[in-house]
C-alpha cells in the first residue's frame, strides 16, 4: 500500500489530544443521540463559522433526520490565544427559524460567551427549541453559565488547533486536535 503522504502542519503540534480515528468515532455516537432525539422532527442546523465548518460537515452527513443548514459569523477580539470581551455576532441568517428546532453546532464551549449570545439571538428570533452540539468543551473556563446537549470530548484548559481550530487563522486544516508547540505561540520579533 502507498505511504500516506505526512501532513506538514502536524510537525508544529506538540502533542495529539484528541485523534482523526476518535474524532470519527465520537461523531457516530454524537450523530445517534441527534437523530435520537429529532426523529421525525424538521431540524435547522445552524453552523458558526468559521471553527465549526469541519465538524458540521462530519456531523451531518451522519444525520438521517430532515435537516436545513444556515451558517452564522460571531467574531471576538483576540489578544494572543485569549478571546477579550463580548462577540459580535454578525447575523446573517438566510433561514426563517421562527417555529422551528434549531440545533446550533459549534467547534469548542470555552468561555460560553459566543454560544450564549447566539442562543440568546436563535431565542429571539422565535425558534421553537435550540439545542448545542460542540465537539469540545473546556469546562475550567466558563465565564457564563452554558450546557451544552451534545459534546464530544471534555478537554483541559489547553489552547488546541485543528479540526476546524485555528492559531491565527492557522491549522484548521489539520484531521486531529492537538496542541501546539510553544514557540509556534511566540510573537514574531
Ligand atoms: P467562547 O470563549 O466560548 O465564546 O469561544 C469563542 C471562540 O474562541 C470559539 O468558538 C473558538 O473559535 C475560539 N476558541 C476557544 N478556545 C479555543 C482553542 O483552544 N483553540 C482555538 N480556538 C479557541
Ligand atoms: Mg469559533
Amino acid at each position: 500500500m502507498a505511504k500516506k503522504t505526512p501532513i506538514p502542519e502536524l510537525k508544529h503540534l506538540d502533542h495529539v489530544l484528541v485523534s482523526e480515528t476518535a474524532i470519527k468515532r465520537r461523531i457516530g455516537v454524537l450523530a445517534d443521540q441527534i437523530n435520537r432525539t429529532y426523529r421525525g422532527k424538521d431540524l435547522t442546523v445552524i453552523a458558526i463559522v468559521n471553527g465549526a465548518l469541519i465538524f458540521t460537515a462530519d456531523l451531518l452527513r451522519q444525520l438521517r433526520t430532515p435537516l436545513r443548514l444556515d451558517c452564522i459569523r460571531a467574531s471576538s477580539y483576540h489578544t494572543g490565544t485569549q478571546a477579550t470581551g463580548k462577540p459580535v455576532i454578525v447575523d446573517n441568517l438566510k433561514l426563517d427559524i421562527s417555529g422551528h428546532h434549531v440545533l446550533l453546532v459549534d467547534d469548542i464551549l470555552d468561555t460560553g460567551n459566543t454560544l450564549s449570545a447566539v442562543r440568546e439571538l436563535i431565542i429571539a428570533k422565535g425558534a421553537a427549541s435550540v439545542r448545542t452540539c460542540v465537539l469540545l468543551d473546556k469546562k475550567a473556563r466558563r465565564l457564563v453559565p452554558f450546557e451544552a446537549e451534545h459534546v464530544g470530548f471534555e478537554i483541559p484548559n489547553e489552547f488546541v488547533v485543528g479540526y476546524g481550530l485555528d492559531f491565527n487563522e492557522r491549522y484548521r486544516n489539520l484531521p486531529c486536535i492537538g496542541v501546539l508547540k510553544s514557540k509556534y505561540y511566540a510573537p514574531k520579533l
